[in-house]
């Protein structure tokens, strides 16, 4: 299996206790289903060194249990009283153990985890149908969480594993939602994935995968259009809700136990729900930041640079002959400041003259992102370069971005999208007019180098 850029970097800089969480749904703490999951972990751990957190929801385990057959729920929400919490007690530790014990047996570590791990405070009153107040009883919601268990396992090499019962700071037991908890634990974590096991993929109204929602957008209109509806209308809507409670940067992905490596290290198996990054503009590079002058922004565009051995020219900002010729019009950051483009003006069109991502955050989506941002912004279209060197493997990101774009509803019919080779620059246009294009490739391709070779090369 080929693992993606972006996930060796992370493996390289992140934490260990950074990469994920998976959630398993109580359904698959059956033997048949847990072996998958079982298998997914092992190869995780002995061939990529990774230990993911498992949280376990409830499950069918519970259907005999007569408290919870006499229980009923109130707005989707179980409501949990004396009774019911007095069976789902000892039942949430068996499925703990049954899981920890079907990890031992295939001879990897696993500890399952105190309650205590989702400090929870009551969910309190419900509003239903008919205006009533229902009181959830010992329905919790998580206040926070205490990691410190969880990353000690991960850095013993054992699996934590999770169960969707919280306590409170005085030992009180709640029944918690086991999604939106693991959900905080991946914000506590500081991590990147949820990854929820046991549910199919999202499929369209013809049965078919969506591999990747990129925005509330995007999902909102798949669902105007009808191609997500039902009950996967209600997955997809439930895993952005979810999204929105982690954060930007971060991503939800739904699929299968026999896919968890796949959907973890590649270009995923499922579907991945992305939260798109915030984009700034700015007009001037000094607007940046007051503090340290142009400084930062440099840095930020270098640090994608470097790997590449190069670097901003150092009068790029200013005294380099480009901003007399072709001043800047605007520049994208994202707001975590690692990634940016800068656009400028050029014989009455625009030209992209800079992109860079942060070696960290490549093939997150930003640099796609920052582009298609431009696109919307510049409904004229724009042009960019990149040189057509051994050591520039951007040509590979452009490729993806182009050939994608094309399939894309940001792409305008009869408008140029896509890239020629211009004496030692590949020249790209996205949504451009193609006269236009050929009219000012070659002029593009002579105007002067903006970076140069650095000293500074590091892996
Ligand atoms: C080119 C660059 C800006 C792309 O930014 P990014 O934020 O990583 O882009 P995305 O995350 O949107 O990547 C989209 C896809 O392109 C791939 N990709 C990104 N950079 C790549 C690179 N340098 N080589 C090969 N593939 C790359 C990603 O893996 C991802 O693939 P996937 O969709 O199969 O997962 C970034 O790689 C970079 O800063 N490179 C160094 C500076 C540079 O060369 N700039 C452009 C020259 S002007």
């Amino acid at each position: 299996m080929k693992v993606d850029t972006y996930w060796e970097n992370l493996f390289h800089q992140s934490e260990p206790h950074q990469i994920g969480v998976v959630k398993a749904s109580g359904k698959l703490v059956n033997q048949d289903r847990l072996s998958a999951i079982v298998e997914g972990f092992n190869e995780l751990d002995n061939e990529h060194d990774i230990i993911l957190p498992l949280v376990i929801g409830g499950g069918p385990q519970y259907d005999k249990l007569p408290a919870f057959q006499n229980s009923s729920k109130v707005n989707g929400i179980r409501i949990t009283n004396e009774a019911l919490l007095d069976e789902l007690v000892p039942a949430a530790k068996q499925n703990l153990d049954y899981v920890v014990d079907a990890f031992q047996e295939n001879n990897i570590e696993a500890v399952a985890m105190p309650f205590s791990v989702f400090r929870t405070v009551p969910h309190g009153v419900e509003i239903n149908d008919s205006g009533e107040r229902i009181n959830t009883g010992y329905v919790g919601d998580v206040l926070h969480v205490d990691t410190a268990p969880i990353i000690d396992a991960i850095h013993d090499g054992k699996v934590p594993v999770i169960s969707h019962l919280g306590q409170d700071n005085t030992g009180q037991v709640y029944n918690i939602n086991a999604t939106p908890a693991a959900a905080d634990l991946v914000k506590s974590l500081d991590a990147y994935k949820l990854i929820l096991l046991g549910d199919t993929a999202i499929k369209d109204s013809k049965g078919d995968k969506i591999s990747e929602i990129r925005s509330k957008v995007t999902l909102n209109k798949l669902i105007a259009d009808n191609v997500i509806k039902d009950g996967m209308k209600l997955n997809a809507l439930e895993a952005y809700q979810l999204l929105e409670q982690m954060g930007y940067g971060r991503s939800v992905q739904i699929t299968t136990a026999e896919n968890l490596v796949a959907e973890l290290l590649t270009d995923g198996a499922g579907t991945i729900i992305r939260m798109p990054y915030i984009i700034q503009t700015y007009s001037r590079p000094e607007a940046f930041s007051k503090h340290h002058g142009i400084e930062n922004i440099t840095n930020l565009f270098n640090e994608g640079f470097v790997h590449r051995g190069e670097q901003l020219m150092e009068n790029y900002w200013k005294g380099h002959s480009i901003n007399e010729s072709h001043p800047i019009n605007k520049i994208y950051v994202d707001a975590g400041k690692t990634s940016g483009a800068v656009m400028r003006d050029f014989y009455g069109i625009k030209i992209m003259c800079k992109l860079s991502t942060h070696p960290d955050i490549q093939g997150s989506g930003l640099g796609t992102q920052i582009m298609e941002r431009i696109a919307l912004d510049y409904p004229e279209g724009y042009m960019g370069r990149t040189k057509t060197e051994d050591n520039n493997s951007s040509i590979q990101f452009y490729e993806k971005f182009l050939n994608s774009f094309k399939g894309n509803e940001l792409h305008k019919a009869g408008m140029f999208t896509g890239a020629e080779k211009v004496k030692n620059y590949w020249i790209f246009g996205v949504n451009i007019d193609k006269d236009k294009f050929d009219q000012y490739k070659a002029k593009f391709a002579n105007l002067a180098p903006t970076i140069t070779e650095c000293s500074r090369i590091y892996k």
